[in-house]
């Protein structure tokens, strides 16, 4: 397996093109099993869980061509023809759980695998499969798979989420596009990727309010058409890029960036010494001196994002006096810990929230990613560190993050991906 080994100590510098976001591109592809209907995405990441969503896709019975050298997708739609989403692609990646709304609302039934637990934390789908109730799905577990049945179709119904879980949120308003009736969802998450993909339902047709907000309607239609969008830029790419100036004294140029989506990360870095300002077509990253401690505590969007905290973790590592990092999204989110240590940074961890101190220099070490935020924390400490460090376990990476090697070393890093 492939790893990759960082000679740290370089200050990064230049201009880094964020790509579209994966969490956004995922939903929207599961969108394409909604319609008869061609359905292109541009701006779309060449990325592992893109592939697999398109080869999950293709056991629906639904075409999905390759992304082509613009990064444009195209979806065949059509009818679907199988609606089993098979144990083998759904263990691969938990995202898979967002064809069971579309497949719910266009065929009547569907059989998803159960996604097991993953390395940060057992993550059920219980919010999910109790919305689809509402909207009069039934649902059995059998053989690791949950069944489920809606032989009169979807019809809409008041949901209310105990959590706004972005996941279920994606999946209720996916399948209220084409149920009867409209469907009110309260405490829906309001995460941008959320956004992104109710305007692309709006332009196939679906009839959406309140789009990216607390309380959501949808409208049910009898069919979606073909649409035309470009994916939103990726805000966890942005500031974990924004984490790599940052960590190493330099300044970066983060083209096509939303700063309106980055709000609680940039307070962050504001406070730890970090300017993040406007530009044009994108967002300027600079440290200004030193850097220093501050808490953070990960919470739903707008609150800073659970995905930024493990590579915050590693800027915090070096940066002076202490910082409490609160976790409260998932259970076992500290796995980067152990593997921060190693390169000498002092942190404990004390239930949900861990204590980090900040040390002066961190020094290489070999060392393994665990997950895919796990793994770029590995490569922010690894580009201020001492010496060589290299990570193993980068098939988490490639999953999440385009050409990260080629956007490092644009800027100065020292940095190679090792085949074996
Ligand atoms: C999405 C993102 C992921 C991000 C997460 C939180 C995608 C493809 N993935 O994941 O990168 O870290 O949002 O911002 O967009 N929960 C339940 N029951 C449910 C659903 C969720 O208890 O039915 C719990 C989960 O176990 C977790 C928390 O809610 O502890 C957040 O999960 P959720 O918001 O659903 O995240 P995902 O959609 O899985």
């Amino acid at each position: 397996m492939d790893k990759i080994r960082i000679r740290g100590g370089r200050a990064l510098s230049g201009e880094i093109a964020i790509s579209g976001a994966k969490n956004a591109a995922l939903p929207l592809m599961a969108a394409g099993l909604l319609t008869d209907d061609r359905l292109i995405l541009t701006n779309v990441p060449r990325l592992h869980d893109i592939k697999t969503m398109r080869l999950l896709l293709s056991q629906h019975g639904i075409t999905v061509e390759p992304v082509d050298a613009e990064g444009r997708m195209l979806s065949l739609g059509g009818t679907i023809s199988n609606t089993r989403a098979p144990y083998d692609i759904v263990k691969e990646m938990r995202a898979s759980i967002l064809v069971l709304g579309p497949l719910m609302a266009r065929a009547g039934e569907a059989q998803v695998s159960l996604p097991g637990g993953c390395d940060i934390g057992s993550r059920p789908i219980d919010l999910h499969l109790k919305g689809l109730e509402q909207m009069g799905a039934k649902f059995r577990l059998e053989g690791g798979y949950v069944h489920g049945q809606a032989p009169q179709g979807l019809k809409g119904a008041t949901i209310v989420l105990p959590f706004a879980s972005v996941g279920a949120t994606e999946n209720i308003i996916l399948a209220a596009t084409l149920a009867k009736g409209t469907t009110v969802l309260a405490n829906a998450a309001q995460e941008p990727e959320i956004t992104d993909l109710c305007d692309c339902l709006v332009a196939m047709g679906a009839r959406i309010a309140g789009i990216g907000g607390g309380t959501v309607t949808i409208e049910g239609v009898a069919t979606l058409h073909g649409a035309t969008h470009a994916i939103v830029a990726d805000r966890i790419e942005t500031g974990t890029y924004a984490c790599a100036a940052a960590i190493t004294g330099g300044e970066v140029f983060l083209r096509h960036a939303r700063l309106d989506h980055l709000g609680a990360v940039v307070r962050a870095l504001t406070e730890i010494g970090v300017e993040v300002s406007p530009g044009e077509g994108g967002v300027r990253v600079r440290r200004l001196a030193g850097l220093r401690g501050v808490d953070i505590i990960t919470e739903p969007y707008p609150g800073f994002p659970t995905d930024m905290q493990a590579q915050f973790m590693a800027v915090l590592s070096v940066a002076d006096g202490a910082s409490m990092v609160t976790e409260t999204i998932f259970e076992n989110r500290f796995q980067h810990v152990a593997e921060l240590r190693r390169l000498g940074a002092r942190i404990n961890v004390h239930g949900t929230s861990a204590i980090v101190r900040g040390v002066g220099q961190l020094s290489g070490a070999q060392v393994l990613a665990t997950d895919l935020r796990a793994g770029f924390c590995l490569i922010l400490a690894g580009l201020a560190a001492r010496g060589d460090t290299v990570i193993d376990g980068l098939h988490h990476l490639d999953r999440g993050y385009e050409a990260l090697e080629q956007k490092l070393a644009a800027c100065g890093a020292d940095i190679e991906r090792l085949s074996r």
